[in-house]
């Protein structure tokens, strides 16, 4: 889908975009509506985590989509056209760079952290009725508070400012083009590029497991978006998000 205009309300400060799209009747409001907000007040991350971001430096915004030809249990396609398409971005931005998607939902660029996505989807009977896919990517900012794990941004790899608006239309654009190839039905094309991006993919990490250090390998994502590994003892292990967490190298 190339996606040449799309409705954008754009906010000087909101509490969250994604919040904030919550509230919308979304059945009113037109597929790839785009909530953009300059500041976030309370900006929501993964795992209960606040998302911080400076103001007027990163881009923080929610897309509706409304993939309405997915299967209920096909809400992990939407994590992957979006997190396919953020990379596909910085991997033009910075070519020079090691653009890894970190499961299931962080952008690295050389190991550290510039984008994290957050997207809640709902049902109508048994398909996929509309997602929030909030996105946040660190473009200007070049400090960060201590306690945000390992963060990068556009700037600080590029060394240069960019202007959010043009970067904004760039990013609608990668990601509306994955979600064509979705819609085309070409699935396996975007299985595979997810794999030949996935961070740390066939090798051996450190992983906390439900309270546990384990060593294990990751083998691939099931079709329900759970992170198959191997440890080194040779188990097999499946895993939803709030089950395992990588640690940090030593
Ligand atoms: C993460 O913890 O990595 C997910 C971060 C998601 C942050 C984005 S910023 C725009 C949208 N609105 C929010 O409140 N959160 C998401």
């Amino acid at each position: 889908m190339k996606i040449e205009k799309f409705n954008l309300l754009q906010f000087d400060s909101l509490e969250s975009t994604n919040k904030y799209c919550e509230l919308l009747d979304l059945s009113e409001v037109e597929e790839f509506t785009v909530v953009w907000a300059l500041e976030q007040t309370a900006g929501i991350g993964q795992r209960g985590n606040r998302w911080e971001s400076e103001p007027d430096a990163n881009l923080t915004v929610s897309i509706i989509l409304k993939p309405t030809f997915l299967r209920a249990d096909d809400t992990f396609r939407v994590t992957q056209v979006v997190a396919l398409g953020i990379s596909d971005l910085l991997m033009e931005l910075l070519p020079q760079h090691n653009i890894h998607i970190k499961w299931p939902n962080d952008i690295l660029v050389d190991g550290h952290k510039i984008c994290g996505t957050l997207i809640a989807s709902t049902l109508q009977g048994d398909h996929i009725a509309t997602a929030i896919c909030g996105i946040g990517l660190n473009v200007n900012q070049t400090l960060f508070p201590d306690w945000v794990p390992n963060p990068t941004s556009i700037a600080l790899l590029s060394g240069q400012r960019h202007v959010l608006r043009p970067l904004l239309d760039q990013l609608i654009t990668c990601i509306g083009q994955r979600y064509q190839q979705l819609r085309d039905g070409n699935r396996t094309a975007q299985d595979e590029q997810y794999l030949q991006r996935l961070y740390n993919y066939k090798k051996s990490a450190r992983y906390q497991y439900h309270g546990q250090t384990i060593d294990a390998t990751i083998q691939g994502v099931d079709t329900f978006g759970r992170l198959l590994l191997t440890t080194a003892d040779g188990q097999s292990l499946c895993c939803q998000m709030k089950e395992i967490a990588l640690l940090p190298a030593d």
